[in-house]
């Protein structure tokens, strides 16, 4: 048994825990599942007396807690747990302050989870270290972006590293805490009809979409200096295409799942400035409506020098060089205020050599659908005789839906609470490892180079539409269309 752990949260005031840790912290003390934590400890720089800030979280909670599951009676153990302490990340009494509050024999594990500013993630881990407030039983959870290229990336990483063991340091990214992906494992390696069929010889193309509806918001200083590119594909999409085009790993431990993510990784074809003509499409939404409301343009929403170079749309065709996949291409389709807001992954099937009929063969294909968001499930998408007394057959499209129809309330999660727990309890499967994120950002930086090189022009897509005309091109040249 390891031994019980405090977690330390940096930003423990910030969005993220106000949405998402605390509720998830919140939800797992109510299923009793997180038997290793000890104390939640937040931190922030304002000096807030334990019971004040109780009482912030209480409102927070009633606030952002999936309707009906608030509960007095959880709460009334759960709050004895959270605690508050001051710190201002550059300051080294109050870590000292931060080791007296942790010196406890009963937990001598602790976790530190960092949901502040990237560019702080190396003086907190300098500050942890110099005021011994580090053991053999200490980790790190890491918040996104890790870096907004290669040179950094590995930066932040380093600092991290003279501190952390890679073993006991977790990157986040949320999507791999959603039930469904890993699910993908189950059905991927779970199914004899699936697994031999999950390659090109059957697979036509796969298609990933993370589609947003809103805006860049409030954070249009952050995202003019960021982009579709580096804000979502770095992460979460390439994350998915690394479970989608993985070989089978030789067991599920984190080691063996996180080598051939790895692999599908490294075999992903450079994109320079010859490819990136016809494999990459830049977008920034104009005005236009999304869901019947009138909404503004990026660049009258974020009125920054650079906003103009900035894509808020991206889409590429990606292509793994290996045995599996050489010849299928990959999908990638990311951006914000498109007309709804979804993410999905599609594997597409080859067509019929023929039809004998009378549909034609290009009109209808077999398909795997991952639905990731809103709703989590999945469908596969067969042909049937379309019913009637006709004299030609036809055939119609079925889904079949692949859900467990059982799945009740109790089985339904946020992706934080998989991820912490699996944190709090030392496992890594479903966190980034440190060459995976560095070799996605290598990817990246290379279709950014191509991008600056060609001078590539952004297009601009009306608010409230999939994105420029250019996306749909993308896939038409190749005689394929994005599932809607
Ligand atoms: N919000 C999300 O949905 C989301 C999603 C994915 C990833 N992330 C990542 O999570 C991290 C936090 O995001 P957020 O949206 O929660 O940010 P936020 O609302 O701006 O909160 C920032 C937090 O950092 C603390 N902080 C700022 N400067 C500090 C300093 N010098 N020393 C100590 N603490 C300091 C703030 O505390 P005080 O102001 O109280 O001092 C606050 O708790 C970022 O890396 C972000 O990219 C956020």
């Amino acid at each position: 048994m390891k031994p019980k752990l405090d977690l330390v949260i940096f930003g423990g005031t910030g969005d993220l825990s106000t949405r998402k840790l605390l509720p998830a912290l919140f939800q797992l003390h109510r299923h009793q599942l997180a038997e290793r934590l000890h104390r939640i400890i937040a931190t922030g720089r304002a000096t807030i007396p334990d019971e004040k800030f109780r009482d912030t979280v209480r409102d927070n909670l009633q606030t952002f807690l999936p309707a009906g599951e608030w509960s007095e009676e959880v709460w009334s153990t759960f709050r004895e747990r959270l605690h508050y302490t001051t710190i201002n990340a550059s300051e080294p009494a109050d870590y000292l302050a931060l080791g007296q509050l942790l010196d406890n024999a009963q937990a001598p594990g602790r976790l530190y989870y960092l949901a502040t500013l990237p560019s702080l993630y190396g003086e907190i881990c300098r500050q942890l270290h110099a005021a011994a407030v580090v053991n053999e039983h200490s980790g790190v959870v890491l918040e996104k972006p890790l870096g907004h290229d290669l040179a950094s990336c590995q930066e932040i990483n380093e600092q991290v590293a003279q501190v952390f063991l890679e073993e006991h340091t977790f990157r986040i990214d949320h999507y791999l805490g959603k039930e469904t992906v890993q699910n993908l494992l189950a059905v991927r390696f779970g199914n004899p009809l699936f697994s031999p069929m999950w390659r090109n010889n059957f697979v036509d193309n796969v298609q990933i979409t993370v589609a947003e509806d809103i805006g860049v918001e409030g954070r249009a200083d952050y995202y003019a200096k960021t982009g579709a590119l580096r804000d979502m594909v770095q992460n979460h999409l390439l994350q998915l295409l690394s479970i989608v085009a993985m070989e089978p790993p030789v067991s599920l431990r984190a080691a063996d799942i996180r080598d051939e993510k790895m692999k599908a990784l490294r075999a992903l074809v450079p994109i320079n400035a010859d490819k990136a003509r016809e494999c990459t499409v830049r977008g920034r939404y104009s005005a236009g409506a999304v869901n019947g409301t009138a909404v503004k343009g990026f660049l009258e929403e974020a009125e920054f020098e650079s906003a103009d170079a900035t894509e808020t749309f991206v889409a590429i065709k990606a292509t793994i060089n290996n045995w599996r996949w050489a010849g299928v291409p990959f999908y990638l389709r990311t951006g914000k205020r498109l007309s709804r807001r979804y993410s999905e992954i599609v594997i597409e099937y080859k067509r019929l050599p023929f039809s004998l009929f009378t549909n034609d063969p290009n009109e209808l294909t077999n398909k795997l659908v991952i639905h990731l968001q809103p709703e989590e499930s999945i469908s596969l998408h067969t042909l049937n005789k379309k019913p009637g007394l006709t004299n030609k057959l036809s055939l119609q499209p079925v889904e079949l839906h692949l859900t467990d129809a059982s799945r009740g309330k109790a089985d339904r999660y946020d992706a934080y609470e998989r991820l912490l727990l699996d944190a709090i309890n030392g496992d890594q499967t479903l966190f980034m490892r440190r060459d995976e994120v560095e070799t996605a950002w290598r990817w990246i930086d290379t279709i950014i180079e191509a991008w600056e090189q060609n001078g590539t022009p952004i297009k601009d897509y009306n608010s409230g539409t999939m994105g420029p005309n250019a996306a749909t091109a993308l896939a038409a040249v190749d005689g394929r269309s994005w599932y809607e």
